[in-house]
Order: C-alpha cells, then sequence, then structure tokens
C-alpha cells in the first residue's frame, strides 16, 4: 500500500474531522469537538501560529490517520486512523513524528489522556510503544498515560 508521511496543513482540516469521525473505536464527531472548542478556526490558529504540531499519512493523497500535538504542554491531543487502515504500523509512525517534535520543544516528557478500557484497541497500543500510565485518572475516567523518550520498537 502505498502510504506517505508528511506535516498537516491547513487544507486537511476537514479531512481530519472526517477521520476522527470515522475510527472504529471512540470516534468523536465535529459537533462534539466543537462543543470540546475544536473548530476550524481554533485547528487553523494552533497549526499556523506552530502551538500545534500534527502529521497525516495519506493513500492515494487521501488523509487516513492524523496525530496532533501541543508543543506548549506535551500532550498529544489526537490521534486517529480510519479502520480500513488500521495495524499497518500508521498509528506508531504518526505518534513517533509528534512525540519526536514534542520531546525536542524542551519538554521532559510527554503525556496523553486515554480510554481506561482495557478491551480498547488504544488500550494495549500505547503500553506496546512504551507509555505508561501516571495513576492520575481524569473526571470523565480518561487515564494520564505518559512517555520518557525510550520507545520499545
Ligand atoms: C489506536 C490506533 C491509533 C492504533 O493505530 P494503528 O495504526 O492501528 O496501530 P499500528 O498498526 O501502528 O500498531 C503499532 C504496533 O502496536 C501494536 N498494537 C496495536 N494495538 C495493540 C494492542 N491493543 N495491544 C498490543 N499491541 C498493539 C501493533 O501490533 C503494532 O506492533 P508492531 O509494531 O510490532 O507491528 C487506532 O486503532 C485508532 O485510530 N483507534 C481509534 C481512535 C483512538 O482510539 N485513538 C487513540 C485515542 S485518541
Amino acid at each position: 500500500m502505498d502510504l506517505h508521511y508528511r506535516k498537516s496543513r491547513t487544507v486537511d482540516i476537514n479531512d481530519l474531522f472526517d477521520v476522527r469521525s470515522k475510527t472504529q473505536e471512540n470516534p468523536i464527531s465535529r459537533a462534539r469537538l466543537a462543543q470540546m472548542g475544536v473548530t476550524h478556526a481554533s485547528l487553523t490558529d494552533g497549526l499556523e501560529s506552530g502551538l500545534l504540531c500534527s502529521w497525516v499519512c495519506t493513500s492515494d493523497e487521501r488523509v487516513v490517520g492524523f496525530c496532533i500535538g501541543d508543543t506548549s504542554t506535551g500532550e498529544v491531543l489526537v490521534l486517529a486512523v480510519l479502520p480500513d487502515f488500521e495495524g499497518l504500523g500508521i498509528g506508531k509512525q504518526l505518534l513517533r513524528r509528534v512525540v519526536d517534535q514534542l520531546l525536542v520543544s524542551e519538554l521532559n516528557s510527554v503525556w496523553l489522556a486515554a480510554d481506561s478500557n482495557p478491551s480498547i484497541r488504544a488500550h494495549g497500543f500505547y503500553r506496546f510503544l512504551g507509555w505508561r500510565p501516571t495513576g492520575e485518572v481524569l473526571e470523565n475516567g480518561d487515564e494520564i498515560l505518559s512517555y520518557r523518550g525510550v520507545e520499545s520498537t
């Protein structure tokens, strides 16, 4: 399969919303994201200012996965891969690119909030890649995982 990785551009933003709403697990609609303050305008501002670092994976020029990190906090805000493209290493590749960028931002560690349900694919995925629970749990039940720069693969 012809997969390409590149930094996200503002013209990709509608595709990012589309992919995020179509994941096998944990899909989030554009309307729900708007309630959380994530809009086309907020992503445009974030990408243009450099506050957000983001990569996409494309197949035949179609965005099939993406990842976004916040360079001010070290948080990986989102990682999403379309169902038909899971299991191809895309999540790992995208996450590595964003984490590499976050770690050069003089942050000691990077972190994310994830569903604590062990039956969710992301649960094992992050652990497999060296992410560890910090013990902190958010009000919505999501757990905080951190990563300190030593990946197992
Ligand atoms: C979680 C997600 C990003 C994983 O992406 P993916 O492209 O399918 O994962 P990859 O193919 O890159 O997997 C990388 C490695 O992790 C391993 N892995 C994946 N899920 C695993 C699991 N549940 N348990 C153990 N290992 C796992 C893979 O076997 C692979 O190993 P390899 O490098 O030896 O081949 C994807 O399933 C997804 O988008 N899920 C829905 C959205 C979501 O939940 N996002 C995360 C929270 S925001």
